[in-house]
């Protein structure tokens, strides 16, 4: 299928910064990354912990990197104690939320059909969710690699509209390369990257070609070239790696 799609680098924070660190880390970045006067091929953002936004809707305003959340509620706003409704995020300016993160999946208990509702409460808000996908270790020694991510993905075509489609990212994080030091390999992932293409292709022809598929787990300054080279790595959801600005720099530069 045709490559028409821009890069996409994403900084998954997860649970840490502060409201120290954080600045130190933007000065950092709006000194040496792409400036708005100069911009590159590449899009970047950084999904934060909520309450981070607004610091970042102050530092990051006009410039080149974007930002979001890290999940999202799939109700609107309303009754409910300590959620966060897609709205909300819309008014402190996220272009992106993370939707369906393994470690969500597995100490929240979110399942595809709740992911699913997540995705159609940020398109409704006009957000960019990045949707992660992705098979544990005995999933992938089982050799159900495929059926795994397939099944993630159907609950999601099955909730949106296919006009909407475009405006998803799909993450294949395989999960026992999160956080562990040990990516998928470049061709592992493209396999896994093509499959799902392949399965969005069959729901919508129009918009599989369209949609960025990231690769995230473990990936850094040093295995981003070879994983960002395959023909449907469209870019990349990083986690430690993005904690420290000159890596992520190094990344969004490798995508470029
Ligand atoms: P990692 O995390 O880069 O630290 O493996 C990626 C993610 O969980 O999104």
């Amino acid at each position: 299928m045709e490559q028409t799609r821009r890069p996409l680098i994403v900084g998954n924070w997860k649970m840490h910064g502060s409201l120290a660190d954080n600045a130190a880390w933007f000065a950092h970045y709006l000194e040496d990354g792409p400036s708005a006067a100069a911009p590159v091929a590449v899009e970047a953002a950084l999904c934060v912990p909520a309450v981070y936004l607004e610091q970042c809707r102050r530092a990051l305003a006009g410039g080149t990197l974007a930002w979001g959340a890290q999940d999202v509620s799939a109700h609107p706003a309303g009754p409910r104690t300590g959620e966060i409704a897609a709205s909300m995020l819309a008014e402190l300016g996220c272009r992106f939320v993370i939707v369906g993160h393994s470690e969500r999946r597995m100490a929240h208990g979110e399942n595809d059909a709740e992911v699913a509702r997540k995705v159609v409460a940020a398109l409704g808000a006009g957000l960019s969710p990045i949707i992660c996908l992705g098979e544990t270790l005995a999933e992938r020694v089982a050799e159900t690699t495929a059926a795994v991510i397939e099944r993630q993905l159907s609950a999601v075509l099955e909730a949106v509209d296919e006009a909407e489609l475009t405006r998803i990212v799909l993450a294949y994080e395989p999960v026992w390369s999160i956080g562990t030091g040990r990516a998928a390999t470049p061709q592992m992932a493209q396999q896994a990257h093509a499959d799902l293409r392949a399965a969005l292709a069959r729901r919508a022809p129009r918009a599989a070609g369209a949609v960025r598929i990231l690769y995230g787990g473990s990936m850094n300054a040093a295995n981003a070239g070879a994983l960002l080279a395959m023909p449907d790595v469209d870019g990349g959801l990083i986690g430690s790696a993005a904690l420290k600005v000159q890596d992520f720099l190094a990344i969004v530069c490798a995508a470029a």
